[in-house]
């Protein structure tokens, strides 16, 4: 069989979309990690057409930048100001070659379930019936506001009749159309067309309507009147021509798509332990027996590797995580994990954050911009900040990077398998040797080389009695007293008591 590609698609995106009730043009609002126009434009091109066209009028610096941002390829044609579906067509066919011969799809900016899959099979529907006009109906016990499809006693697609002119013809008492109200089927607004045909017809559309707009349904009846074949091709996938008309829609389209991304994730190998509460964008990628753990979102360009862990509870955006990685209960930006690497619970990501294979990111840590090298871990309470840390090194519990001065950022360099010891604080910027310790508590402003041991901090020094006589009366004091506080150091009396040995153990 062959693949029938069209030669070109027209994506209609330039209505206003008032039921939205927002100030962002609808066809740019996003489900699944892309908007709405978006996705129009990605199923467009899972055809393989010569050409692709969006129409745009309403707020159209807004939506042609974006169009351009997400296809440079993508030609945007403006519609002016005569309304209607049938307009905007003819506008979008200004801007294709004007010797452009074969099928041009035409499709919606606000239907973003179309797969590209059901526009190449309309795309052969259409060019092995030789058809004129071939479009994408569905049937439906109460079609609402949709142009009807009024089928002749053959049942060959006859016209399409919208809402709004069937009940006035049938207000009006007119007995040949008094049933086209009550039909079940009705027109997607996704077309395949002759492209020749398209635009003589469109040249005779004129708007005498109930709204007053150039319609691209009447194109339908004057191909049947030159006697070209037209055929309405019934979809089986009701929520693939389902568009977005207010946020309700919105987001009962968007968890329908992602219902079918989780879907087609385990399919492919993916262990979803619990598919309503994961959220996966259209655009990510999970290798074979990953495991997403349940209120997990997978969002933007992010990519896991096999065999991985991801959540529970953990948002990944824009990340790469390694093979044999685990991410638990972690939010991630921008970040890459490396194979076999953890991180986890409780840790925050930001963009820049790479960690390598097998190391560690734990509890209550926050990275950004920070390169963590291979087996190289930082696992407790630790803002790490503009740093690179070289392989197999540790960094204590409670380690602040001190990256900013008020003014700029710094970097500090943490040499490979070097210790950075617990509560230290390195004042960037900082440049640690390789195979160099600091000592816990430090605060650290300029360089330890490798080897060197670094202690910056204030010797202990402990003052006898002190507690008798700064705070008598108090319950501390009585327990000082209780513990025979003299002045001798406990290891010097031979009546210690035992738990003090035990702490110290
Ligand atoms: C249209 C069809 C109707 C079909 C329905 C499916 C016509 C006359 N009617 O109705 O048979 O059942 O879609 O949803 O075509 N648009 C423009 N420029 C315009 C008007 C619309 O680009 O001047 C775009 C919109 O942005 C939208 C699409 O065309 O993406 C459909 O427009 P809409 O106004 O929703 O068409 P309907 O009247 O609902
Ligand atoms: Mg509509």
């Amino acid at each position: 069989m062959t693949t029938h590609h069209p030669a070109a698609v027209i994506v209609l995106a330039a209505g206003q979309g008032t039921r939205m009730k927002s100030s962002i043009p609808k066809v740019l609002h996003r489900i699944g990690g892309r908007s709405l126009v978006g996705h129009a434009m990605y199923a467009a091109r899972q055809a393989g057409p010569r050409h692709l066209a969006v129409v745009v009028r309403h707020e159209r610096d807004r939506v042609a930048s974006h169009v351009a941002e997400l296809d440079g390829d993508a030609l945007v044609a403006d519609q002016d100001e005569v309304p209607g579906t049938g307009r905007a067509c003819e506008c979008g066919l200004d801007a294709l070659p004007a010797d452009l011969t074969g099928t041009v799809l035409v499709t919606m900016g606000d239907v973003p379930l179309l797969s590209g899959e059901t526009l190449l099979e309309l795309t052969r529907v259409h060019e092995e019936r030789g058809s004129a006009v071939t479009l994408l109906s569905a049937v439906v016990d109460d079609a609402g506001t949709y142009g009807r499809v009024v089928r002749d006693a053959d049942g060959e697609l006859a016209e399409i009749m919208e809402f709004k002119d069937a009940r006035r013809r049938r207000e009006e008492g007119d007995p040949d159309y008094a049933h086209v109200v009550d039909i079940r089927e009705f027109n997607s607004g996704i077309y395949a067309f002759d492209v020749e045909v398209l635009r003589r017809a469109l040249t005779q559309v004129g708007q005498a309507n109930e709204q007053g707009e150039k319609y691209l349904t009447d194109v339908i009846r004057i191909a049947r009147e030159e006697g070209r074949t037209v055929v309405a091709h019934p979809l089986a996938d009701l929520m693939q021509t389902e568009g977005v008309n207010d946020k309700v829609q919105l987001a009962a389209l968007g968890k329908e798509l992602n219902r079918r991304v989780v879907t087609r994730h385990m399919r492919d190998g993916v262990i979803v332990v619990d598919p309503d509460t994961t959220w996966i964008d259209a655009d990510v990628t999970i290798g074979q027996d990953t495991v997403i753990r349940p209120g997990s979102q997978l969002l933007g360009a992010t990519t896991v590797g096999a065999e991985a862990t991801v959540g529970p509870d953990t948002t990944l955006t824009d990340c790469e995580v390694g093979d044999g990685a685990s991410v638990v209960r972690t939010q991630a930006e921008h970040a890459v994990v490396g194979p076999r690497a953890a991180v986890g619970p409780f840790s925050y990501l930001r963009p820049g954050t790479v960690l390598g294979e097998g190391g560690k990111i734990g509890g209550f840590v926050e990275t950004k911009n920070a390169d963590i090298g291979p087996g190289a871990k930082v696992p407790h309470l630790t803002y790490c900040g503009d740093a690179t840390i070289g392989e197999g090194a540790n960094i204590g519990a409670g380690t602040i990077f001190a990256n900013y001065d008020g003014v700029a950022k710094h970097h500090t360099t943490v040499g490979r398998h070097s210790f950075v010891g617990s509560d230290s604080v390195l004042v960037a910027p900082v440049v640690i040797g390789d195979g160099a310790y600091v000592a816990a508590g430090s605060t650290i402003e300029g360089r330890v080389d490798p080897g060197q041991i670094a202690v910056a901090r204030s010797r202990q020094r402990n003052v006898d009695g002190w507690v008798a006589r700064r705070r008598a009366g108090t319950p501390t004091a009585a327990a000082a007293q209780a513990a025979g506080a003299d002045g001798i150091p406990p290891q010097d009396r031979d009546d210690t008591h035992p738990e003090q040995s035990a702490q110290e153990s």
